[in-house]
């Protein structure tokens, strides 16, 4: 299994001891704002960190827990998975990227370059011809990252209680036409 490296993060991949760093993650209500379960349970959380665990012994990808490289402290994840189903219009196979950054690391761009490195991994390694990106239309944190990293609208959606949710993707084609020559993230340890 191989770590990710950028300027100024780890992404390594989730780990056994990643458990209680989910749990912190998934039981504050400044990060679980905008996701539709609400704060999880310590028992949903676990359950997840072993589904977590799971995606990655059968694909060979999934989330990664980010840290700081100065300090190896723990920023947040990263999540890269198999959608749920195909979206319509978007190419085949497709890959959906998420990210959870811990409140005290908000608005220092983690999410953005987190999220570069898989991007670049899930059309590297991965051969992914798309990777799609789905949040809650309120949630304009994620709306902007997903605009910087040059995924676009493709459809609107509605989430387990209704609200208003959006889909982006960005294709390989679009991914390799604007990557700037020789700019590699993805860079294995
Ligand atoms: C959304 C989230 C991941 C952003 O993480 P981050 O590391 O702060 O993101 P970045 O710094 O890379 O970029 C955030 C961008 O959104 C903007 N932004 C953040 N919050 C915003 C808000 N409430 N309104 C408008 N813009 C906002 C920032 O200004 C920045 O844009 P800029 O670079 O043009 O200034 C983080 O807030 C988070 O973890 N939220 C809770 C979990 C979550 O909702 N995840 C997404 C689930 S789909």
């Amino acid at each position: 299994m191989r770590t990710l490296t950028t300027r100024r993060l780890l992404l390594e991949p989730w780990q056994e001891r990643h458990a209680p760093d989910l749990l912190r993650l998934a039981t504050d209500i400044r990060v679980m704002r905008h996701i539709g379960t609400g704060v999880w349970t310590p028992g949903y959380a676990a359950r997840r960190h072993v589904r977590a665990l799971r995606h990655w012994a059968d694909h060979g990808f999934g989330w990664r827990a980010v840290h700081d490289r100065a300090d190896r402290s723990f920023l947040g994840l990263v999540s890269l998975i198999r959608p749920a189903g195909p979206v319509a219009g978007v190419p085949e196979p497709a890959l959906e990227i998420g990210w959870w950054v811990a409140p005290h690391a908000w608005g220092r761009g983690i999410a953005t370059e987190a999220a570069s490195a898989v991007l670049a991994e899930a059309f590297g390694r991965l051969g992914a011809a798309a990777v799609v990106a789905r949040f809650q239309v309120a949630n304009t944190g994620s709306a902007r990252v997903t605009a910087k990293l040059g995924l676009v609208p493709v459809a609107e959606a509605a989430g387990p209680d209704g609200e208003p949710m959006r889909i982006c993707a960005l294709t390989g084609a679009e991914y390799r036409r604007h990557r700037p020559a020789g700019d590699d993230p993805e860079n294995p340890e």
